[in-house]
């Protein structure tokens, strides 16, 4: 017998080396290693040869194995990592049917509504306008009597308003959020109020809920072609360059004089004759607006707000009907179905 066993032991490792690394499977991993390692491995054979060997040379060979020992451990180890990956990796390539249906990604979006909301609070942001934001279940004189809509009005009927309690009702306009604005706010003051109102309407052009921006402005000077060029610089922002604004005079409580705005038909560019939108005229009417009625003024009761010394316009809009003009969408309710076939197309 070679007794050189640090020879051997080098020879040894080398050798599991190689067949470790031509294994293939994990039994033939487990055989090779037992082989070497386990207890009638060929280690195990020259660990039990060094007390056979001369004294002094004891300790370079029982380095020279338990080296060997420590080589063939790791090498096995790496070997049974590598054959792991293999087999992921493998797994990962199953083959592609091209010919299945495709899965689909479904994104989440805005909804139109809120599209233009956004879009029409940014237009104002950029006039100088800051949001204000108020309650929808509203009380009675926010809603109604601080807005010189007296006892009495229709506005105020049981068909129109949802009523929560004798003095409190779920908002029919934005407009109490104008009177909480100048409750908390001192003037000059530009500020616009979206939200949610309530109506007791349902057919095809009203649901019970919908949506609407409240526009209000009050300076020591502020005057009704303030508010026209106001609305005609909003109505180009939103709807394009070319669109025109026009008042036609109307009536509102809480405003005077009030009107009533149109846009140049989106559809037809203003153009009328045979146009379905706009029913042959030209114009959609989009909004209400007005001077501030000084009795407003006198009702929030603020000496800021005194009405001798204080002048302001406001506006209010439907936000549904400015994004079905703008999304061209024909039938209101769509809005509100949740019909993502409608949705994805925004
Ligand atoms: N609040 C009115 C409505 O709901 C709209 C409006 C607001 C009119 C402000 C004039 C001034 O119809």
């Amino acid at each position: 017998m070679n007794l050189d066993l640090p020879q051997q032991s080098t020879a040894l490792a080398k050798q599991a080396a190689d067949e470790l690394g031509a294994a293939q499977d994990k039994a033939e991993l487990a055989r090779i290693k037992s082989s070497y390692l386990g207890r009638n491995g060929s280690i195990a054979a020259l660990l039990r040869a060094i007390p056979g060997l001369p004294s002094e040379q004891r300790r370079d060979a029982g380095r020279a194995v338990n080296e060997a020992k420590k080589s063939v451990e790791v090498l096995f180890m790496e070997r049974q990592e590598a054959l792991r990956g293999a087999a992921l990796s493998r797994a990962s390539q199953v083959p592609v049917d091209p010919t299945l249906p495709g899965r689909r990604d479904w994104h989440g979006h805005s909804h139109p509504v809120t599209q233009a909301w956004d879009e029409i609070c940014d237009i104002f942001s950029s006039m100088g306008y800051s949001i204000q934001e108020g309650p929808e279940v509203e009380t009675d004189w926010h809603c109604f009597e601080a807005l010189n809509i007296p006892q009495g009005h229709p506005a105020r009927e049981m068909q129109d308003t949802f009523y929560i309690e004798e003095k409190v009702v779920l908002r029919t306009h934005t407009s109490p959020v104008q009177v909480r604005s100048m409750l908390s706010l001192d003037p000059p003051m530009r500020v616009i109020c979206p939200g949610v109102v309530y109506r007791r309407d349902n057919d095809l052009t009203h649901t019970p809920m919908f949506h609407q921006v409240e526009g209000l402005v009050v300076d020591d000077r502020v005057t009704m072609a303030d508010l026209k060029g106001t609305l005609s610089e909003f109505a180009r922002a939103f709807f394009g360059p070319g669109t025109k604004v026009r008042f036609r005079p109307s009536y509102f409580p809480f405003t005077e004089p009030s009107a009533e705005v149109d846009v140049s038909c989106v559809f037809c560019k203003g153009e009328g004759a045979g146009c379905r939108v706009c029913k042959d005229t030209g114009w959609l009417e989009v909004l209400g607006a007005g001077m501030v009625d000084p009795a407003v003024f006198a009702e929030v009761g603020r000496p800021e707000y005194d009405p001798d010394k204080v002048q302001g316009f406001a506006f209010g809009m439907g936000i549904d009907r400015l994004a079905m003009l703008r999304y061209g969408i024909g039938d209101l309710r769509m809005l509100f179905e949740n019909d993502v076939r409608l949705l994805e197309q925004f």
